[in-house]
């Protein structure tokens, strides 16, 4: 972990009620993070603003867990990055597996979701992540290459994008990856940007993992070389569990 600064996001996903995000919020403005870790939180839409408005933002960030393709207009449910832009949300997860495999978002989409992502001044953690049948099967290059392609050809300015590494299999499984097994995949990622956007781009860009991370197995993945935070799902619930992940990166 040795490109930029150490990002880690906590992604709520679809948890929790008015009486537990306070809770959430309170515990977390509890902890301490480290000046020199980013971290971004992303509760469901309808609690963002109450997060916005308790959260301290001196420590956290916000992140939507989502957004629409395009700007505004007769899209019934959605909320376009323009709105959270306006809102003063700086971040959205897009290509979460969740929604690639849920909401049957393609890599085509996601590529372009991201491009008007940050057309409209939103920072992209961009996911993307094989399946254990595609990792077993050998496809688990030619899936991740596909993902990382549909992105390299629809965003233009890196510079405010994460790509976070989540396999399918450790998402919400408690099957984290082995520090080697992340590591070899977000080498091969940075390789893959490097190829395509140039070393200096490569070399800058935050790569986090994400799948099954928890307060006792961060410490070890985030020594690795390339691995460059972590987007935490189950943990990001608990505040004690996810600031000790943050403090990981210092
Ligand atoms: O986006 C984070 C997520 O998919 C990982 O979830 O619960 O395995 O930490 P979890």
């Amino acid at each position: 972990s040795s490109h930029a600064k150490f990002f880690v996001g906590g992604n709520w996903k679809c948890n929790g009620s008015v009486a537990s995000v306070r809770t959430l919020v309170d515990e977390l403005n509890a902890g301490s993070v480290p000046k020199g870790v980013e971290v971004v939180c992303s509760p469901p839409y309808i609690y963002i603003d109450y997060v916005m408005q308790h959260l301290d933002a001196q420590k956290f960030a916000l992140a939507a867990q989502n957004c629409w393709i395009s700007g505004n207009g007769a899209f019934t449910g959605e909320v376009s990055a323009e709105q959270l832009a306006d809102f003063g949300v700086p971040w959205v997860i897009l290509g979460h597996s969740e929604r690639r495999a849920l909401c049957g978002e393609t890599n085509e989409v996601v590529g372009k979701k991201s491009s008007h992502a940050l057309a409209a001044g939103l920072g992209v953690i961009a996911c993307v992540g094989e399946t254990l049948e595609q990792r077993n099967g050998g496809a688990m290059w030619t899936v991740l290459d596909a993902q990382m392609k549909a992105l390299v050809d629809e965003i233009k300015d890196w510079s405010k994008v994460v790509v976070a590494y989540e396999p399918v299999w450790a998402i919400g499984t408690g099957v984290v990856a082995t520090p080697e097994q992340a590591q070899e995949v977000h080498a091969r990622l940075r390789a893959f940007c490097a190829k395509h956007l140039g070393a200096a781009v490569a070399d800058k860009l935050r790569i986090i993992y994400g799948g099954s991370v928890n307060d006792a197995n961060c410490a070890e993945l985030a020594l690795q070389e390339d691995i460059d935070g972590f987007l935490v799902g189950g943990a990001s619930l608990k505040g004690p569990a996810f600031i000790k992940i943050c403090q990981s990166g210092a």
